[in-house]
């Protein structure tokens, strides 16, 4: 499986999403995840503590890909349009994390129409950092989308500070057992769930 994680905009939920789509992978078989942010975040925060997956920037991964059975590429936060086209037309499936908030809207428009135009089959929007109801942007955005006929997972992440502790400390959210964490895990196990229904490489 080969999945690649962008959009045109930062602080989405990428890394985020990387490390945990990896985490889940590597169960299943060996994974490495691609850190493409030139910041190298993945990389940095796996010093911090550890991750159970293989981590290698652009040019490592090049050589080694053909080791592993799955393959996770994070991208960096504002890919030009010409990286993001490469980016996008070789995995077997493009995924776009969203924060639902309406200010982030023209950039997920830009990014939509980009991978509409390259893999129309291909991509799926997750909204990430979904505030807990009564906030309603996360409901908003979803029939949004839909009436667009854009494919979003059903599966959501929900906004939890069970993320930014785990990152904090240099792992996936599924090493620590508190009730947080287990809710945030089990939002990322139900999207790999939807991708492996999805992805059919
Ligand atoms: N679902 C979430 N809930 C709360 N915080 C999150 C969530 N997802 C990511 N974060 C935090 O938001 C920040 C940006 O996330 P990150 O994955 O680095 O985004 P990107 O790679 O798109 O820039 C990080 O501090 C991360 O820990
Ligand atoms: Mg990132």
């Amino acid at each position: 499986m080969f999945v690649t994680v962008a959009s045109y905009k930062g602080g989405v939920g990428k890394t985020t999403t990387a490390v945990h789509l990896a985490t889940y992978f590597q169960d299943l078989g060996p994974t490495i995840l691609i850190d493409g942010d030139p910041n190298r975040c993945v990389s940095i925060m796996a010093k911090r503590g550890g991750m159970p997956f293989t981590i290698a920037d652009e040019r490592e991964g090049l050589y080694t890909v053909r080791n592993y059975q799955h393959v996770i590429v994070d991208t960096e936060a504002r890919p030009g349009a010409a990286d993001f086209e490469d980016l996008a037309r070789g995995c077997d499936l493009l995924i776009i994390p969203t924060v639902p908030a309406s200010m982030d809207t023209d950039v997920l428009i830009l990014t939509l129409a980009a991978a509409q135009k390259l893999v129309p089959d291909k991509y799926r929007v997750l909204l990430t950092k979904v505030p807990p109801p009564p906030e309603s942007e996360g409901p908003a955005l979803r029939s949004e989308l839909k009436a667009g006929e854009v494919p979003v997972f059903k599966a959501e992440i929900p906004r939890l500070k069970a993320f930014e502790h785990a990152a904090a400390a240099g792992f996936p959210v599924s090493n620590f057992g508190d009730e947080r964490s287990r809710r945030a895990w089990e939002a990322y196990r139900a999207v790999a769930k939807e991708i492996e229904k999805y992805a059919k490489p």
